[in-house]
């Protein structure tokens, strides 16, 4: 089916406890392996973009490697961009063909954060898109963006209340709840009591980034709190090389690349599909159809 926007399957996903899985592609094949597994599974899915991703393969060529992708299937995809602070870069992506984009202005003072985060917002609704938006800020290296354990900073409850109270048809507001993008080195530290006052005044969808390396307790108790969205990155990069390389250890003698392909693609959406089972949105494509 054609590109949906997230806002009203992440609205549904919210109010009957599921989470939509959220993979950053990498290329072609990684996007394949992410639509592939949610179609197996009946599940809506959302394909992100970090914005280095974007900008070496083009704009015209990931909206249209992924809108012919989702033309293939039944199940809903939604094309977002990961974590932006450039509003020129949001607009390409609107123009492209993108059905949602992330500002990410955590960076900033918070007058400044909401300030630049309500004017994306005066374009997406213009366009008819969805808006991400984040506050606190996440730590770990999404993309570029290197946030280190004395910089991670959890949102404040009163600024989240005034940041979305400004922008009433957010898609989904991300945040920072004590998850960290990478791999973890111990166990997440998640302020599940900040999670759930922000839920409690909060109707919009809640994005749970850093997911890799969360447990499957960690996920079922963050999406039952109202985290419509769970993001992936670190493992589906991880097994986008481990893919080819492990195969290449199998069969050192091996030089035809399809093989390689066909294992990074199994592996990538074994993985998949595991978490779209753990978020619980198997089964939910034609309930996120039909809202979409
Ligand atoms: P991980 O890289 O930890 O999976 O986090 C992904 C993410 O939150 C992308 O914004």
């Amino acid at each position: 089916m054609p590109l949906v926007s997230m806002a009203p399957m992440l609205r549904q996903a919210r109010a009957n406890r599921y989470g939509i899985a959220a993979y950053n592609m990498i290329d072609f094949n990684s996007a394949r392996a992410i639509i592939d597994g949610a179609a197996d599974l009946d599940a809506p899915v959302i394909v992100q973009v970090s914005v280095k991703t974007v900008k070496h393969w083009g704009y015209a060529h990931i909206a249209t490697w992924v809108r012919m992708l989702a033309n293939d299937v039944a199940t809903p995809v939604a094309l977002h961009l990961d974590h932006c602070t450039d509003i020129d870069v949001i607009r390409r992506c609107i123009d492209a063909g993108w059905t949602s984009v992330m500002f990410d202005g955590s960076a900033l003072p918070f007058a400044d954060n909401l300030e630049k985060s309500v004017q994306v917002y005066g374009l997406t609704e213009a366009a008819g898109v969805g808006l991400e938006a984040e506050i606190g800020a996440i730590g770990g290296v999404e993309d570029d963006k290197v946030v280190n354990d004395d910089a991670s900073r959890l949102a404040d409850f009163d600024e989240c209340v005034k940041f979305v109270a400004e922008m009433p048809n957010l898609a989904v507001f991300a945040p920072a709840i004590g998850t960290a993008h990478g791999f973890y080195k111990g166990e997440a530290k998640i302020a599940y009591g900040l999670l759930d006052r922000i839920t409690a005044a909060i109707s919009t969808p809640i994005a749970l980034h850093g997911g890799t390396g969360l447990t499957d307790d960690q996920f079922h108790r963050c999406i039952a709190a109202g985290c419509g969205k769970v993001n992936i990155s670190t493992m589906h990069k991880r097994l986008f090389i481990e893919g080819f390389v492990n195969l290449k250890a199998e069969r050192p003698r091996l030089e035809e690349p399809l093989p390689f392909i066909s294992a990074q693609h199994a592996a990538m959406k074994a993985d998949v599909m595991t978490c779209i089972r753990t978020f619980g949105s198997a089964g939910r494509a034609a309930e996120a159809a039909h809202a979409a």
